[in-house]
């Protein structure tokens, strides 16, 4: 019997054997642990809960057909984590410890890394937070990093099909020169309002413009923005925007495909010369956009007309997907065997 009906796995939180913690104290990180509680014990005046010091990352282990577990720049998430780390005046957590944590974790728990085929993958959520005491506005002088996984199945059930967004200008997200470049709970804790309003309103998600002219786009929800035309794949240029991994690999993906590609400020009237435009993040690697709906501004912007992803995002996608699932050759050096 399988262990699970990976088929049906909700893009949510199944309860696994084992994850990974270790403490920082008196400077120093302590040795990694193996523990089989969900739970944490926390000091009731720790930084992370009342100044939200707590950064965390996302990343994905996939089966492949040769039943080998492989992860996809896992070096990369380790020093975005270094980076928002630093942005918020933590601890930061060595690219090796980051390492030992997120393969042990994966390894400890491999009867839950969904098979090959079965559209689901393991999530890895590596978490790092200030436990230790303080009142006064302060970083902390303690930490803990935790690694967990999670089996999960597509983020979006209908699969790779266009979805509907809507642009918010009530809402930022984050400012220039704030914590948006960082991948803290705090730029999600302000993103909420605009997602459960565009939720509210039938849409998957909202569009954040840039917070101080409100003429360009950020991102997309939890994230990144790209539009096509002229066979070109454009992405924003901001400084308020979390440094996505898939965009950056899609960047590569494209060219070695012929697209051309520019990362540059888009304002949102060009949203009317894509021919194709799609978020893309780890969770779901392309979800193409169907309809932009401008409520402000009276404007809808349409694509995929047929029902489907447009012709360049679906190649973009399925050489991505090839190249994590193990089916393509790895022509980037992107992903590391768990051995
Ligand atoms: C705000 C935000 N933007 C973009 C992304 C996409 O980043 P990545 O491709 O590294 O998962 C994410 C998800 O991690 C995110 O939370």
């Amino acid at each position: 019997m399988d262990l699970l009906d990976w088929k049906n796995l909700p893009f949510g939180y199944l309860k696994t054997d084992f994850n990974i913690r270790s403490e920082f104290r008196d400077g120093t990180w302590g040795k990694l642990e193996v523990s089989t509680s969900e739970y944490i014990n926390i000091h009731i005046a720790a930084t992370a809960l009342h100044y939200g010091q707590e950064a965390f990352e996302g990343l994905k282990a996939y089966m492949g057909k040769d039943g080998k577990v492989r992860l996809f720049r896992w070096e990369e998430n380790a020093k975005r984590l270094m980076l928002s780390a630093e942005g918020i005046k933590m601890a930061q957590v060595s690219v090796e410890m980051f390492k030992e944590a997120v393969f042990q974790a994966v390894k400890l728990n491999k009867r839950f890394i969904p098979p090959y085929g079965s559209g689901a993958t393991l999530y890895i959520r590596p978490l790092l937070y200030g436990s230790g005491a303080e009142v006064g506005v302060k970083p902390s002088s303690e930490y803990t990093f935790i690694v967990f996984v999670t089996p999960v199945g597509p983020y979006f059930k209908n699969g790779f099909k266009p979805v509907n967004v809507i642009i918010c200008r009530d809402v930022d997200r984050a400012a220039p020169k704030g914590t948006g470049i960082y991948k803290v709970g705090g730029n999600y804790a302000a993103s909420l309002r605009a997602d459960v309003a565009a939720k509210d309103k039938g849409f998957v998600t909202s569009i954040f413009l840039d917070a101080k002219e409100k003429k360009y786009i950020d991102e997309c929800g939890p994230a990144n923005f790209f539009g096509i035309k002229d066979n070109t794949y454009i992405t924003p240029k901001s400084e308020s925007i979390l440094n996505s991994i898939t965009n950056r690999s899609l960047i590569e993906v494209a060219e070695s495909l012929g697209i051309k590609t520019e990362r540059r400020q888009v304002p949102v009237e060009e949203l009317s010369e894509f021919t194709e435009v799609g978020e893309c993040g780890t969770a779901a690697v392309i979800t193409p956009i169907g309809k932009i709906v401008d409520p402000d501004k009276n404007k809808i912007y349409e694509y995929c007309k047929d029902g489907n992803a447009g012709p360049l995002t679906s190649k973009l996608y399925n050489k991505l997907v090839a190249i994590q699932k193990g089916d393509a050759p790895d022509e980037f050096g992107w992903m590391t065997v768990v051995e």
